[in-house]
């Protein structure tokens, strides 16, 4: 199952990941790839607010994981700079800790990602407009497809 979903502006993209922030479950993954610029925090960012966390969530680029209060924990990665090696940071404890984890860039660590989980890739169609297609794997996940979709 592959989704096309065309987004025509930010807030497009922030209501999206809102509207999959409304179907949160504990350990839920989200794994976002797509070119430099191409909306990846954006969505992040939609997500965060209305899992209500207060903070201003900056890109992790340099701490390679930022964690967050909100209803559920959010653990923000960007793993751009990993280059496959995870320089001793335990990524894969992230995913069991109950909270939500978001990972820009997830491609670059791709063999140590969890089976079941949420995949985003951004197509920059214009400087406003973009195409994601969303691939859920796992009943879980469609499921969540299904209901935000
Ligand atoms: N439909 C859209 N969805 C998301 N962002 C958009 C959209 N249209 C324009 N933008 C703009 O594109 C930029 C996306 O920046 P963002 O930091 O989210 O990219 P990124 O994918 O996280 O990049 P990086 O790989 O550098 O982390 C922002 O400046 C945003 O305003
Ligand atoms: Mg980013």
């Amino acid at each position: 199952m592959e989704y096309k979903i065309t987004v025509k502006d930010e807030m497009d993209t922030i209501e999206l990941a809102q509207n999959f922030e409304s179907e949160k479950f504990p350990n839920m993954i989200i794994c976002l790839n797509g070119e430099l610029g191409s909306g990846k925090t954006v969505f992040a960012k939609g997500f965060a607010s209305a899992l209500g966390v207060n903070e201003t969530i900056t890109s992790p680029t340099f701490s390679i994981i930022k964690e967050y209060d909100g209803e559920l924990p959010l653990y923000h990665m960007d793993v751009y700079r990993l280059d496959g090696n995870t320089n001793g940071v335990n990524i894969e404890d992230y995913f069991t800790k109950d909270g939500v984890v978001i990972i820009e860039w997830a491609d670059t660590i791709k063999d140590i990602l969890p089976k079941e989980r949420l995949d985003i890739k951004f197509k920059v169609v214009d400087e406003n407009k973009r195409i994601l297609v969303i691939i859920p794997y796992g009943k879980q996940y469609e499921d969540l497809c299904e209901a935000v979709l």
